[in-house]
Formats: C-alpha cells, structure tokens, sequence
C-alpha cells in the first residue's frame, strides 16, 4: 500500500536541507525567484547540479522557457528572502539587493554562493520537474548556511 502524503511529508520534513533561492527571467524578460530546498550536487566533470520546480509555479515556465538559472544559497542571516520568494507576491526583487549577470539573471547580494547554470537535461520529477544545470560561473562568501529542518529555519550551532 502507497504511503498517504502526510507520512511522506512527516518522513522528508526529518531531512535538513540548506535553503536557496533560484533566480531566472522569462521570454519576456520579467524577473522570477523561488525558494528551493531541493537542490542537489550532481557531477563534478562536467560540472551539474540539480533542483526540482513545482510544474505550477511561474519560476517553472521561465525556466523552462529560458533555459538558465541562477542557484543562491541562503546564508543563516536570510531566512526572511526564503519567506519572500515562498509566497506569492508581485515584484519579488523590490528592496532585494542584486546584481545582474551577463544574460540578465539576478545574482542575490550576500549569499554564501552563487552558481549560475544553463539546462542541460530535463526530467519527469512528477509534479515537480528536474533541471539538471551545467554550473558556469560561481561566487563564494563567507559565512554560514540556512538550515531548513522540519517545516522550521535553524541555524549550525558552533
Ligand atoms: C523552505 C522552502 C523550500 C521550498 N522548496 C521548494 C522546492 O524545492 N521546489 C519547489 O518547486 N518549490 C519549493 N518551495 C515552494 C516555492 O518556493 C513556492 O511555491 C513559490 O511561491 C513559487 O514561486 P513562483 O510561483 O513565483 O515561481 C519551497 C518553499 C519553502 C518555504
């Protein structure tokens, strides 16, 4: 017998993640974000990373119809970006600090990393999609990460 979704969510919610945020534009060139804890190194030659999108959310149609994104990953000082691109709000980036990359993407100021991606593959995930991005430009930065740990942010204790 399948398990009912509450105990598939109860058993994952025990899984801590780190937090990003995945940034992109659509083909009319509008900025998208989306909080995303389902992220995941996938090869180290060549280079690939991998995030699962909700197929309902806008940020899965701009993906989709750009073919690049940008990973942010959270520091613990950023909990309140990974509420804000969480919710459904119009102008996500209003008061947001960033930079934009070469190809228009925004690149989250004061991340612990920042990995900038193009599709590479595209997979059945079920009602999520997996993208599998080439990573071709990183930053780094200091500090410590946002921690995701059933359904409540926390933070590496020393
Ligand atoms: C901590 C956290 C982690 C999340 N992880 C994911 C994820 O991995 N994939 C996903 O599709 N949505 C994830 N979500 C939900 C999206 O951020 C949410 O649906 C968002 O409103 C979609 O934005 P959009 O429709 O503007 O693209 C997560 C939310 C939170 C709070």
């Amino acid at each position: 017998m399948p398990v009912t979704q509450e105990e598939f969510r109860a058993a994952l919610s025990r899984f801590p993640s780190g937090v990003t945020v995945v940034t992109t534009k659509d083909a009319e060139g509008r900025l998208h974000g989306i909080t995303v804890s389902a992220f995941n190194s996938v090869s180290l030659d060549p280079s690939l990373v991998l995030i699962c999108i909700d197929r309902s959310t806008g940020s899965h149609a701009a993906i989709s119809e750009s073919g690049i994104f940008v990973v942010n990953i959270l520091s613990s000082e950023q909990a309140e970006l990974s509420e804000r691109f969480a919710a459904m709000i119009p102008n996500k980036f209003d008061g947001v600090e960033h930079s934009l990359n070469e190809h228009g993407l925004p690149v989250l100021s004061n991340c612990i990393a920042n990995l900038e991606c193009r599709v590479r593959n595209i997979g059945d995930g079920g009602d999520h999609t997996i993208f599998v991005g080439e990573v071709e430009n990183v930053s780094v930065n200091e500090g410590d990460p946002l921690v995701y740990f059933r359904s409540n942010y926390r933070v590496i204790g020393a």
